[in-house]
């Protein structure tokens, strides 16, 4: 086969397939792979040509793809505005190989298991504001916790000043609209006016990254540091700039991903009574097994990340298709983890299936796959059992009837519709000593 071709798809005009995606994506993905099979296109405004993969064995050669074909960067490429041009996450090729292989230190097992007591420790202060004998939407308090966790781990900032602005701006570039978002993805936007109030909170977290990055440039104790910021400087070969857009990148795609997961495993969790009191008695017993299964069920049922994209440089056979250059070729997570074939009874919400499995990365892919998988993998995993033990510990939460919350679409994440309504009816007080556990990692899959 020398010339190439697409799957079928739905023959609707870009900007239709564009609003399509926007407010009912996994519903219209799902329809697609009922009417056209395991491969189908897509053509969306603004992101042009997606083929959509629902096939674990497609799904597996794109993971173990040669990544200078597959590029991931250039797929992600609409976040440059906020990242920076020099972002690991924008970049491809021997730059992304080098710029990772700096950055992955930080995030292996052993340096993330040292950050326990501290991310315990924020999440107890939190814990301690939470209402109690009120409904609320909880998404905003778990962002507050983890929030706080990229800023003390990650930039290890402890300047009280600095840390209070930075807890004030970092929520105002998360909290941006499609408005925003066209702005992100086109920088010449960006400078004109309208979008003066993002423009301003990026200037105001650019001048805070780079104070962080002077003072640990000349930080006496600097070896002596356990953050990622002070990890990449004694490493040595970024600059200031390319410094402020990993830092500006760890934020972003660290810091609402987790905290959204937690919403989500707290609205599901508040839905099914008998789930909740195995998890408070794990939480209460120091059963990380099963918490771990209740992180890895969220993550299957309610993936937070909207999908993962590899644009090809050049043409490639896959799924019986001779697929043309410049085609984003999708791995189609809700795909896969609603299959029933691999998942039996997809909708129910069933920790169990997690325990004592061991999960592929082209059948479980709420973190992507291959050498793009999520950096922070090991960093999120550790972070969710610890922040949800904190909670199960130090707070009964009522159970719900309450139709399960929908899917809305917040830049590139799924967050509840109504931001994870739950009630705590009532403190229990455990001490913030009690938190820490040996440490122990909950993440066993590979994270280079
Ligand atoms: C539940 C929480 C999280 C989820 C669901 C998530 C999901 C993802 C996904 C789907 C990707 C793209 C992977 C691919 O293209 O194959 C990604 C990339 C990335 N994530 Fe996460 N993430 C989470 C937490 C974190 C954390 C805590 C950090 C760091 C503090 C982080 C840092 C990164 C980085 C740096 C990349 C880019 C990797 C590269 O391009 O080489 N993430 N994440």
């Amino acid at each position: 086969m020398t010339s190439t071709s697409l799957p079928p798809g739905p023959p609707l005009p870009p900007v239709v397939q564009a609003l399509i995606m926007l407010r009912f994506g996994p519903r219209f993905t799902a329809a697609c792979r009922r009417r056209y099979g395991s491969v189908f296109t897509l053509r969306v405004a603004a992101m042009g040509t997606l083929v959509y993969l629902a096939d674990p064995a497609d799904i597996k050669t794109v993971f173990a793809g040669d990544p200078r074909i597959y590029h991931a960067g250039e797929a992600n490429s609409m976040l440059k505005g906020l990242l920076g041009d020099t972002s690991v996450l924008v970049v491809d090729d021997d730059l992304h190989r080098e710029r990772r292989r700096l950055m992955l230190p930080p995030f292996a097992r052993d340096a993330v298991v040292r950050q326990e007591e501290l991310i315990a420790g924020i999440a107890a202060e939190h814990l301690a504001r939470w209402p109690v004998g009120t409904t609320f939407p909880v998404a905003p308090w778990t962002a507050r916790i983890t929030l706080e966790v990229i800023l003390r781990t990650v930039i290890g900032a402890s300047d009280p000043a600095r840390l209070a602005a930075l807890r004030e701006v970092m929520p105002r570039l998360l909290t941006v609209g499609p408005w925003e978002t066209a702005a992100i993805a086109n920088q010449a936007l960006l400078r004109r006016r309208p979008w003066r109030r993002l423009r301003t909170a990026i200037a105001e977290a650019d001048r805070l990254l780079y104070a962080e990055i002077a003072d640990r440039r000349t930080d006496p104790d600097l070896s002596a540091r356990t953050d990622a910021l002070a990890m990449l400087v004694r490493a040595g070969g970024l600059t200031d700039t390319e410094l402020r857009d990993q830092l500006m990148t760890l934020l972003v795609a660290g810091h609402d991903t987790t905290a959204t997961g937690l919403a989500w495993a707290l609205e599901r969790l508040t839905r099914h009574p008998e789930i909740l009191a195995r998890a408070e008695r794990a939480a209460l017993s120091g059963d990380d097994e099963y918490l771990d299964a209740v992180a890895k069920e969220t993550l299957r049922i309610r993936p937070v990340v909207f999908d993962v994209g590899r644009v090809l440089t050049e043409p490639v056979e896959l799924a019986g298709h001779r697929l043309p250059a410049g085609v984003m070729v999708v791995p189609g997570m809700l795909l896969v983890h609603d299959d029933p074939a691999v998942y039996p009874d997809p909708d129910r919400f069933d920790p169990d299936r997690m325990v004592g499995s061991a999960l592929s990365p082209s059948t479980y892919l709420p973190f992507g796959g291959g050498p793009r998988r999520c950096l922070g993998a090991t960093f999120a995993m550790l972070e969710f059992r610890v922040v949800l033990r904190e909670i199960l510990r130090r707070a009964v939460l009522d159970s719900t009837g309450a139709p399960a919350e929908r899917r809305r679409l917040k830049h590139v994440i799924f967050v509840p519709h109504r931001g994870a309504r739950i009630r705590v009816l009532a403190r229990r007080d455990t001490p913030i000593a009690a938190a820490g556990q040996a440490p122990s990692c909950p993440v066993s899959q590979h994270t280079g």
